[in-house]
């Protein structure tokens, strides 16, 4: 699948019909792609221990377009009060204790229900009456806004799921290919230098795309002196400090992820795998694609959880760590955009360019004139902040609980997408979040405020 199959979202000051129709049929055939890849007995897994099976994703979207168009008054009722309500919520447990299990439906009940929702968007599409002016968070249609951007999120976050499925659950669609496992990074790793400067985080109110209301705000932030490494930490660099036993020295990691990985006994990255004999050998772990096992790509970024990426700054020492959402606003500030907010055509690794990481730099075109490579896309990066809200928080009415249950220490901060990411979360804009211990497309790059060695 390439990025000129992908549309952008639709703009604010010009929906039309067809535009709608597009993005629409676009994200659920991505779902249905994505899910047509899974065997149907293996539907009612729980790849993670701490999610819902996967039949409940395969629905969610659905019921959430149902739901919230009948929130606001796009829709007089629900479709089957029994699927609009168990297939409402997604979860997010601290433990495996506090995830409530439910008697689930087939596959042939939520495809039929996914088949009436389809037709009733579409229907709701065609008989829309639309606007001559900009819409914006007020106006009723946000509600069909926002669910056509809540499909995509979750496209992403069902990719994460799925890729923890065996291999034999799992089947390559036949338009989505893996990046060259070969190719070396278009630049040098080293660190870039950059002077105090005061950035704003938040977005402006002007951009003509879907937003959240997270990323609404303006927030003032006088950034120090601080280093940044060039490119995302790679399978390879990760590699050194697996195979120095990092998993099992208590010293690099914090209580929280020490913990974690006690409690949970994990010894290597979630998509490493045949990671025996012990880290002291000169054994290669092998690699987790999408839907296939390969050899470890050594240019490609390593995908950890929070806990992982703050123990190899601690081996890395001097000071290392994540960099803050400020420095990452500023490090990206050249990074090249379309229209401002938008990030397509510069050979970003968003948008399903391939249905994988791809080494380090390897696009030249969007890397910074400063020299940092990877700015958006490829994995997500995790940043040193929790998840915190930007001054004027206002939580959208028909989501109340999107963003504002997370602003606390247990939800860590993504910015900059990954190959998974379509639609608004594409965007320089967007705010991830998730626990600690959580896995995505994820990787991190290195921060310091003191001056590097080497
Ligand atoms: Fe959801």
């Amino acid at each position: 699948m390439k990025i000129d199959r992908l549309h952008p979202p639709p703009q604010l000051d010009n929906l039309s019909r067809h535009g709608l129709h597009t993005y629409f049929r676009e994200g659920w055939e991505l779902e249905e792609q994505l899910f047509a890849s899974v065997d149907p007995g293996a539907l009612n897994r729980q790849p993670d221990p701490l999610r819902h099976p996967l039949i409940f994703y395969y629905g969610h979207s659905a019921a959430f377009f149902i739901n919230k168009l009948r929130m606001a008054g796009l829709r007089p009722r629900g479709l089957d009060d029994h699927l609009d309500t168990l297939l409402a919520r997604g979860v997010d447990p601290a433990t495996r204790d506090d995830l409530t299990t439910f008697a689930w439906p087939s596959k042939t009940q939520v495809s039929n229900y996914r088949a009436n929702v389809y037709t009733i968007v579409s229907e709701l599409i065609n008989a829309l009456d639309l606007p001559q002016g900009p819409v914006d968070a007020g106006n009723p249609l946000w509600a069909l806004l926002m669910a056509l951007e809540h499909q995509r999120i979750h496209f992403e976050t069902s990719s994460v799921l799925i890729r923890q499925l065996p291999t034999a659950c799992v089947a390559k669609p036949d338009m989505w290919d893996y990046a060259s496992c070969d190719r070396s990074p278009a630049v040098e790793p080293r660190w870039l230098e950059y002077a105090p400067k005061t950035v704003t985080v938040g977005r402006p109110a002007a951009l003509a795309q879907y937003y959240w209301d997270n990323e609404v705000g303006s927030l003032r932030v006088d950034v120090d002196r601080f280093f940044v490494r060039s490119t995302l930490v790679t399978n390879a660099e990760f590699l050194e400090f697996w195979r120095a036993g990092g998993y099992h020295r208590r010293e690099f990691w914090s209580d929280r992820g020490w913990a974690w990985r006690s409690r949970h006994e994990v010894t290597h990255p979630r998509f490493w795998v045949d990671c025996e004999p012990a880290a002291a050998t000169a054994s290669r772990p092998r690699y987790r694609a999408m839907f296939d096992t390969l050899a470890l790509p050594p240019h490609w970024p390593v995908e950890v959880n929070a806990h992982e990426a703050w123990a190899y700054c601690a081996y890395i020492g001097n000071r290392t760590r994540l960099p803050s959402e400020a420095e990452y606003m500023r490090i990206t500030a050249t990074a090249p955009l379309t229209a401002g907010d938008c990030i397509d055509h510069h050979g970003y690794n968003l948008n399903l360019r391939y249905a994988s990481a791809r080494a380090v730099g390897a696009a030249s075109s969007c890397t910074t004139p400063e020299g940092l490579a990877d700015p958006f896309g490829n994995v997500w990066q995790w940043l040193v902040d929790d998840f915190y809200p930007l001054p004027g928080f206002t939580p959208h009415p028909y989501y109340r609980d999107f963003s504002a249950p997370y602003f606390d220490r247990d939800h860590a901060m993504l910015k900059g997408g990954s190959w998974a990411s379509t639609g608004t979360s594409a965007s320089r804009w967007y705010r991830l979040w998730f626990r600690h211990h959580f896995y995505q497309h994820a990787g991190f790059r290195l921060a310091s405020s003191a001056t590097p060695e080497g």
